[in-house]
């Protein structure tokens, strides 16, 4: 275990046979259908590049950087669209593919700047979820993991982007983030 990690709240083989049973869960919902993956770098590409290989229908990619403002271990709410969609979306099925819902603003934010370009269907898949964070209400359609209210790192998830590169999702020990 990394020295910066106080314990492993996901294992490696808890992330896999979650995204595996994910995978399938969304191959069955859109089997016949068109499906565009949208990543939200950076913290959703482990996720995503495992998730897609557990899909069985056709699929396409896209992503979107977005910055919250805010640094280390909050969020303002605010969010700044780095980089945009590649392609359009009107009339077809958007999956959101995220690392992690916190309080909801940067989904909040997302899905209504991607439903203003009219997609057939826009909904959210989440790898992990801390409910009791929210300060806004969001829906989301596929949830990983509910976790507690603590801050987390590895598997694409960072603080101050260390750790993304860790396979397993860990508990930071507080004093690197109160240092
Ligand atoms: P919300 O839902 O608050 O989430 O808009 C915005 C972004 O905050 C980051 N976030 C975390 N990142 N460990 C992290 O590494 C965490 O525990 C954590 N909680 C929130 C994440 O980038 C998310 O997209
Ligand atoms: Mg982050």
């Amino acid at each position: 275990m990394h020295q910066d990690v106080a314990e492993i709240l996901i294992s490696e083989e808890e992330i896999r046979a979650k995204v595996k049973e994910l995978g399938q869960q969304i191959s069955r919902d859109y089997a016949g259908q068109d499906l565009l993956l949208v990543g939200i770098l950076r913290g959703a590409m482990l996720f995503m590049s495992d998730l897609m290989r557990e899909i069985d229908i056709p699929v396409n990619i896209d992503f979107m950087v977005v910055s919250s403002y805010g640094s280390g271990t909050t969020t303002s709410g605010e969010v700044r669209v780095l980089k945009d969609l590649d392609r359009g979306i009107e009339g077809r099925n958007v999956l959101l593919i995220e690392d992690i819902v916190d309080t909801g603003l940067t989904l909040n934010y997302l899905t209504k700047y991607l439903a203003n370009r009219h997609p057939k269907s826009l909904k959210v898949c989440t790898l992990l979820n801390k409910p009791s964070r929210r300060r806004v209400e969001v829906k989301v359609d596929y949830n990983g993991f509910i976790i507690p209210d603590k801050f987390v790192v590895g598997y694409g998830l960072d603080y101050n982007e260390y750790y993304r590169n860790l396979p397993y999702i860990g508990v930071l020990k507080p004093e690197i983030y109160q240092e």
